[in-house]
Protein backbone atom coordinates (compact mmCIF):
# COMPACT_ATOMS: atom_id res chain seq x y z
CA UNK A 1 0.00 0.00 0.00
CA UNK A 2 1.44 3.63 -1.15
CA UNK A 3 1.49 6.23 1.10
CA UNK A 4 -1.78 7.91 -0.71
CA UNK A 5 -3.78 4.59 -0.38
CA UNK A 6 -2.56 4.08 3.64
CA UNK A 7 -4.53 7.53 4.21
CA UNK A 8 -7.83 6.11 2.73
CA UNK A 9 -8.03 2.55 3.68
CA UNK A 10 -7.30 0.47 7.14
CA UNK A 11 -4.87 -2.22 7.10
CA UNK A 12 -5.01 -5.19 4.49
CA UNK A 13 -6.05 -8.41 5.85
CA UNK A 14 -3.10 -10.79 6.73
CA UNK A 15 -3.41 -13.72 4.68
CA UNK A 16 -3.08 -17.32 5.50
CA UNK A 17 0.08 -17.20 3.50
CA UNK A 18 1.52 -14.77 6.18
CA UNK A 19 1.40 -17.49 8.73
CA UNK A 20 4.95 -18.60 9.83
CA UNK A 21 3.69 -21.99 10.85
CA UNK A 22 6.31 -24.12 13.66
CA UNK A 23 5.97 -27.80 13.86
CA UNK A 24 3.53 -29.05 16.38
CA UNK A 25 5.16 -29.06 19.34
CA UNK A 26 6.40 -32.43 21.12
CA UNK A 27 8.00 -32.87 24.48
CA UNK A 28 9.05 -36.04 26.42
CA UNK A 29 8.35 -35.55 30.12
CA UNK A 30 9.53 -37.23 33.54
CA UNK A 31 7.25 -37.09 36.15
CA UNK A 32 7.72 -37.29 39.95
CA UNK A 33 5.77 -39.24 42.13
CA UNK A 34 5.06 -38.98 45.76
CA UNK A 35 7.34 -42.57 46.55
CA UNK A 36 10.40 -40.41 44.60
CA UNK A 37 9.76 -43.15 41.49
CA UNK A 38 9.95 -41.19 38.34
CA UNK A 39 7.48 -41.64 35.48
CA UNK A 40 8.34 -41.12 31.68
CA UNK A 41 6.38 -40.15 28.54
CA UNK A 42 5.64 -37.78 25.54
CA UNK A 43 3.01 -35.56 24.60
CA UNK A 44 2.73 -32.22 22.34
CA UNK A 45 1.03 -30.23 25.34
CA UNK A 46 2.48 -30.81 29.14
CA UNK A 47 0.44 -28.55 30.96
CA UNK A 48 -3.05 -31.14 29.36
CA UNK A 49 -0.90 -34.10 29.98
CA UNK A 50 0.10 -32.92 33.87
CA UNK A 51 -3.43 -32.34 33.96
CA UNK A 52 -4.77 -35.89 32.98
CA UNK A 53 -2.08 -37.81 35.07
CA UNK A 54 -3.47 -36.08 38.29
CA UNK A 55 -6.78 -36.06 38.04
CA UNK A 56 -6.64 -39.94 36.54
CA UNK A 57 -8.41 -39.17 33.49
CA UNK A 58 -6.62 -40.19 30.30
CA UNK A 59 -3.63 -40.10 32.40
CA UNK A 60 -1.35 -43.26 32.89
CA UNK A 61 -1.74 -46.80 34.64
CA UNK A 62 1.14 -45.75 36.91
CA UNK A 63 0.60 -42.68 37.87
CA UNK A 64 -3.13 -43.64 38.96
CA UNK A 65 -1.38 -46.61 41.46
CA UNK A 66 1.65 -43.80 42.41
CA UNK A 67 -0.01 -40.64 43.92
CA UNK A 68 -1.22 -39.07 40.52
CA UNK A 69 -3.08 -36.30 42.03
CA UNK A 70 1.02 -35.46 43.90
CA UNK A 71 2.93 -36.42 40.61
CA UNK A 72 4.59 -33.22 39.57
CA UNK A 73 7.24 -31.98 36.33
CA UNK A 74 10.56 -33.42 37.55
CA UNK A 75 12.17 -33.32 33.65
CA UNK A 76 10.79 -31.64 30.05
CA UNK A 77 12.85 -31.82 26.72
CA UNK A 78 11.35 -30.23 23.37
CA UNK A 79 11.83 -32.30 20.33
CA UNK A 80 11.51 -31.66 17.10
CA UNK A 81 8.29 -33.10 16.08
CA UNK A 82 6.73 -36.33 17.83
CA UNK A 83 8.77 -39.20 15.51
CA UNK A 84 11.90 -37.60 17.78
CA UNK A 85 10.06 -37.10 20.81
CA UNK A 86 8.81 -40.99 20.87
CA UNK A 87 12.51 -41.57 20.15
CA UNK A 88 13.77 -39.99 23.08
CA UNK A 89 11.24 -40.90 25.30
CA UNK A 90 12.32 -45.05 24.28
CA UNK A 91 15.94 -43.66 25.03
CA UNK A 92 15.18 -42.25 28.14
CA UNK A 93 13.05 -44.98 29.22
CA UNK A 94 16.18 -47.46 29.26
CA UNK A 95 18.28 -45.31 30.97
CA UNK A 96 19.11 -46.12 34.61
CA UNK A 97 17.59 -44.75 37.57
CA UNK A 98 20.75 -42.41 38.56
CA UNK A 99 20.74 -41.06 35.01
CA UNK A 100 17.43 -40.39 35.04
CA UNK A 101 17.93 -38.48 37.94
CA UNK A 102 21.03 -36.71 37.01
CA UNK A 103 18.61 -35.49 33.98
CA UNK A 104 16.16 -33.87 36.67
CA UNK A 105 18.72 -32.61 38.50
CA UNK A 106 20.16 -30.77 35.64
CA UNK A 107 16.63 -29.74 34.61
CA UNK A 108 15.57 -28.01 38.00
CA UNK A 109 18.86 -26.18 38.16
CA UNK A 110 18.34 -25.16 34.32
CA UNK A 111 14.78 -23.82 35.10
CA UNK A 112 14.47 -22.04 38.96
CA UNK A 113 13.46 -19.06 37.61
CA UNK A 114 13.62 -15.89 39.95
CA UNK A 115 10.86 -13.08 39.80
CA UNK A 116 11.52 -9.24 39.24
CA UNK A 117 10.12 -6.28 37.78
CA UNK A 118 11.07 -5.57 34.32
CA UNK A 119 12.49 -2.04 33.40
CA UNK A 120 12.93 -0.33 30.02
CA UNK A 121 16.31 -2.05 29.19
CA UNK A 122 14.51 -5.37 29.61
CA UNK A 123 12.33 -4.30 26.10
CA UNK A 124 14.76 -6.12 23.39
CA UNK A 125 14.56 -9.06 25.11
CA UNK A 126 10.62 -8.91 26.09
CA UNK A 127 9.75 -7.98 22.20
CA UNK A 128 11.76 -10.92 21.22
CA UNK A 129 9.32 -12.85 22.99
CA UNK A 130 6.14 -11.22 21.71
CA UNK A 131 6.88 -11.16 18.32
CA UNK A 132 7.38 -14.62 18.00
CA UNK A 133 3.83 -14.98 18.57
CA UNK A 134 2.90 -11.83 16.57
CA UNK A 135 4.48 -14.20 13.50
CA UNK A 136 3.50 -17.60 14.40
CA UNK A 137 0.14 -17.52 16.09
CA UNK A 138 -2.80 -15.92 16.69
CA UNK A 139 -2.68 -15.78 20.94
CA UNK A 140 -2.21 -11.75 19.56
CA UNK A 141 -4.39 -9.56 17.18
CA UNK A 142 -0.79 -7.63 16.12
CA UNK A 143 0.19 -8.22 12.20
CA UNK A 144 3.32 -6.47 12.71
CA UNK A 145 6.59 -7.14 15.24
CA UNK A 146 6.28 -4.68 17.11
CA UNK A 147 10.30 -2.29 17.65
CA UNK A 148 12.57 -2.18 20.65
CA UNK A 149 11.48 1.20 20.91
CA UNK A 150 8.17 0.80 21.31
CA UNK A 151 8.55 -1.74 23.58
CA UNK A 152 11.06 0.67 25.97
CA UNK A 153 7.68 2.94 25.67
CA UNK A 154 5.40 0.42 26.52
CA UNK A 155 7.22 -1.27 28.96
CA UNK A 156 7.53 2.86 31.06
CA UNK A 157 3.79 3.55 30.51
CA UNK A 158 2.80 -0.07 31.80
CA UNK A 159 5.04 0.48 35.23
CA UNK A 160 3.01 3.74 35.79
CA UNK A 161 0.41 2.26 36.96
CA UNK A 162 0.58 -1.56 37.65
CA UNK A 163 3.67 -4.41 38.10
CA UNK A 164 5.60 -5.89 34.60
CA UNK A 165 7.07 -8.75 35.89
CA UNK A 166 10.37 -11.09 33.98
CA UNK A 167 10.33 -14.79 35.20
CA UNK A 168 14.19 -15.33 34.13
CA UNK A 169 16.24 -18.54 34.68
CA UNK A 170 19.52 -18.80 36.10
CA UNK A 171 21.11 -18.34 33.68
CA UNK A 172 19.57 -14.98 32.95
CA UNK A 173 17.12 -16.39 30.14
CA UNK A 174 13.62 -14.69 29.98
CA UNK A 175 11.65 -17.70 30.43
CA UNK A 176 8.00 -15.20 30.57
CA UNK A 177 6.35 -11.91 31.22
CA UNK A 178 3.15 -10.92 32.91
CA UNK A 179 1.49 -7.11 32.97
CA UNK A 180 -1.23 -5.57 33.63
CA UNK A 181 -2.55 -1.81 31.73
CA UNK A 182 -5.14 0.09 32.76
CA UNK A 183 -8.57 -1.34 31.31
CA UNK A 184 -9.97 1.58 30.17
CA UNK A 185 -8.56 5.60 30.36
CA UNK A 186 -12.00 7.21 31.96
CA UNK A 187 -11.27 7.78 35.70
CA UNK A 188 -14.72 5.27 36.40
CA UNK A 189 -12.47 2.78 35.46
CA UNK A 190 -9.61 3.76 37.74
CA UNK A 191 -9.95 0.49 39.58
CA UNK A 192 -9.72 -2.01 36.25
CA UNK A 193 -6.85 -3.36 34.77
CA UNK A 194 -6.23 -5.78 32.06
CA UNK A 195 -3.99 -8.61 32.32
CA UNK A 196 -1.23 -9.80 29.73
CA UNK A 197 1.23 -13.17 30.12
CA UNK A 198 3.75 -14.70 27.36
CA UNK A 199 6.14 -17.55 28.09
CA UNK A 200 8.97 -18.18 26.00
CA UNK A 201 7.90 -20.63 23.36
CA UNK A 202 9.99 -23.27 24.73
CA UNK A 203 8.58 -22.74 28.52
CA UNK A 204 5.04 -22.87 28.32
CA UNK A 205 3.08 -26.09 30.38
CA UNK A 206 6.17 -25.79 33.01
CA UNK A 207 4.68 -23.40 35.75
CA UNK A 208 6.36 -20.03 34.42
CA UNK A 209 2.76 -18.85 33.46
CA UNK A 210 1.19 -19.75 36.56
CA UNK A 211 3.79 -18.29 38.75
CA UNK A 212 4.40 -15.23 37.06
CA UNK A 213 0.26 -14.66 36.55
CA UNK A 214 -0.46 -15.33 40.61
CA UNK A 215 2.69 -13.06 41.51
CA UNK A 216 0.84 -10.01 39.09
CA UNK A 217 -2.66 -10.89 40.69
CA UNK A 218 -0.98 -10.41 44.27
CA UNK A 219 0.51 -7.15 43.47
CA UNK A 220 -2.28 -5.78 41.69
CA UNK A 221 -4.72 -6.84 45.18
CA UNK A 222 -2.06 -4.82 47.15
CA UNK A 223 -2.59 -2.17 44.75
CA UNK A 224 -6.32 -1.93 45.07
CA UNK A 225 -7.41 -2.57 41.61
CA UNK A 226 -10.92 -4.48 41.84
CA UNK A 227 -11.13 -6.48 38.50
CA UNK A 228 -8.61 -7.95 36.26
CA UNK A 229 -9.83 -8.43 32.44
CA UNK A 230 -8.64 -11.20 30.14
CA UNK A 231 -9.11 -11.20 26.25
CA UNK A 232 -8.35 -14.46 25.23
CA UNK A 233 -8.42 -15.66 21.45
CA UNK A 234 -11.30 -18.30 21.34
CA UNK A 235 -9.37 -21.11 19.46
CA UNK A 236 -6.37 -20.35 22.33
CA UNK A 237 -7.10 -23.24 23.86
CA UNK A 238 -4.39 -22.95 26.34
CA UNK A 239 -4.57 -19.85 27.59
CA UNK A 240 -8.45 -20.67 27.97
CA UNK A 241 -7.50 -23.42 30.27
CA UNK A 242 -5.30 -21.11 31.93
CA UNK A 243 -7.34 -18.10 32.80
CA UNK A 244 -10.22 -20.55 34.11
CA UNK A 245 -7.37 -22.47 35.87
CA UNK A 246 -6.09 -19.29 37.80
CA UNK A 247 -9.73 -18.67 38.71
CA UNK A 248 -10.93 -16.42 36.04
CA UNK A 249 -14.68 -16.36 35.54
CA UNK A 250 -15.75 -16.38 31.36
CA UNK A 251 -18.06 -13.56 31.00
CA UNK A 252 -18.82 -13.34 26.89
CA UNK A 253 -17.51 -14.84 23.90
CA UNK A 254 -17.45 -12.15 21.26
CA UNK A 255 -17.85 -13.74 17.52
CA UNK A 256 -15.53 -13.12 14.69
CA UNK A 257 -13.59 -9.97 16.37
CA UNK A 258 -10.58 -10.28 14.56
CA UNK A 259 -8.86 -11.11 11.21
CA UNK A 260 -5.83 -12.52 10.88
CA UNK A 261 -3.51 -15.23 8.81
CA UNK A 262 -6.83 -15.35 6.53
CA UNK A 263 -9.13 -16.70 9.26
CA UNK A 264 -11.62 -14.73 11.40
CA UNK A 265 -11.45 -15.36 15.40
CA UNK A 266 -13.28 -15.16 18.24
CA UNK A 267 -12.71 -13.18 21.16
CA UNK A 268 -13.31 -14.52 24.99
CA UNK A 269 -13.63 -12.37 28.06
CA UNK A 270 -12.48 -12.99 31.10
CA UNK A 271 -12.93 -11.50 34.56
CA UNK A 272 -11.25 -12.18 38.16
CA UNK A 273 -12.74 -10.01 40.86
CA UNK A 274 -9.97 -8.97 43.23
CA UNK A 275 -12.06 -7.67 45.76
CA UNK A 276 -15.73 -8.42 46.98
CA UNK A 277 -16.64 -5.05 48.85
CA UNK A 278 -18.77 -2.44 47.57
CA UNK A 279 -17.68 0.19 49.28
CA UNK A 280 -16.28 3.53 47.83
CA UNK A 281 -12.78 2.37 46.66
CA UNK A 282 -9.90 4.13 48.20
CA UNK A 283 -7.75 5.74 45.40
CA UNK A 284 -5.82 2.75 43.82
CA UNK A 285 -1.98 3.10 44.61
CA UNK A 286 0.03 3.33 41.69
CA UNK A 287 3.75 2.43 43.51
CA UNK A 288 4.32 -0.11 45.92
CA UNK A 289 6.84 -0.52 48.28
CA UNK A 290 9.87 -2.26 47.36
CA UNK A 291 9.51 -4.43 50.70
CA UNK A 292 5.94 -5.07 49.48
CA UNK A 293 7.36 -5.93 46.07
CA UNK A 294 9.98 -8.17 47.69
CA UNK A 295 7.48 -9.89 49.73
CA UNK A 296 5.55 -11.14 46.72
CA UNK A 297 8.07 -11.66 44.13
CA UNK A 298 10.71 -13.14 46.43
C1 LIG B 1 -0.99 -19.29 28.39
C2 LIG B 1 0.36 -19.41 29.11
C3 LIG B 1 0.83 -18.05 29.57
C4 LIG B 1 0.16 -20.32 30.34
O1 LIG B 1 1.40 -20.44 31.04
P1 LIG B 1 2.02 -21.88 31.34
O2 LIG B 1 3.34 -21.69 31.97
O3 LIG B 1 1.97 -22.69 30.09
O4 LIG B 1 0.95 -22.47 32.37
P2 LIG B 1 1.30 -23.24 33.74
O5 LIG B 1 2.11 -24.46 33.42
O6 LIG B 1 1.87 -22.29 34.70
O7 LIG B 1 -0.15 -23.68 34.19
C5 LIG B 1 -0.89 -22.94 35.17
C6 LIG B 1 -2.25 -23.58 35.30
O8 LIG B 1 -2.96 -23.51 34.05
C7 LIG B 1 -3.33 -24.81 33.60
N1 LIG B 1 -3.05 -24.93 32.15
C8 LIG B 1 -2.09 -24.28 31.46
N2 LIG B 1 -2.09 -24.71 30.18
C9 LIG B 1 -3.06 -25.66 30.09
C10 LIG B 1 -3.52 -26.50 29.05
N3 LIG B 1 -2.99 -26.45 27.83
N4 LIG B 1 -4.52 -27.37 29.32
C11 LIG B 1 -5.06 -27.45 30.54
N5 LIG B 1 -4.66 -26.67 31.59
C12 LIG B 1 -3.68 -25.80 31.35
C13 LIG B 1 -2.37 -25.75 34.32
O9 LIG B 1 -2.93 -27.04 34.48
C14 LIG B 1 -2.14 -25.06 35.64
O10 LIG B 1 -3.21 -25.37 36.53
P3 LIG B 1 -2.91 -25.61 38.09
O11 LIG B 1 -2.28 -24.29 38.58
O12 LIG B 1 -4.27 -25.86 38.64
O13 LIG B 1 -1.95 -26.75 38.15
C15 LIG B 1 1.46 -20.07 28.20
O14 LIG B 1 1.04 -21.33 27.82
C16 LIG B 1 1.77 -19.23 26.96
O15 LIG B 1 2.62 -18.35 27.02
N6 LIG B 1 1.10 -19.54 25.85
C17 LIG B 1 1.36 -18.83 24.58
C18 LIG B 1 1.08 -17.34 24.67
C19 LIG B 1 -0.33 -17.05 25.13
O16 LIG B 1 -1.29 -17.68 24.69
N7 LIG B 1 -0.46 -16.06 26.02
C20 LIG B 1 -1.75 -15.63 26.53
C21 LIG B 1 -2.33 -14.62 25.61
S1 LIG B 1 -4.01 -14.26 26.14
Amino acid sequence: MNTEESEIYGPKPSPAEAWEPTPEPAWVYLLRCPDGSLYGGWTNDLARRLKAHRSGKGGAKYTKSHGRDAVRLAYAEKCADKSAALKREAAIKKLPKDEKEALAAQWAADNKITLRLATPDDAAAVCEMYNWYVRHGVQTFQYTPSTVEEYRANIAHVLENAPFILAESADGRLQGYACAHLWHEREAYSWDVETTVYCAPDCVGQGVGGRLYRALIALLKKQGYYNAFALVTGNNKQSNDFHKALGFKKMAVEKRTGYKFGQWLDLDYWILPLRNDTDEPQPVRKKLTEEEIAEVLG
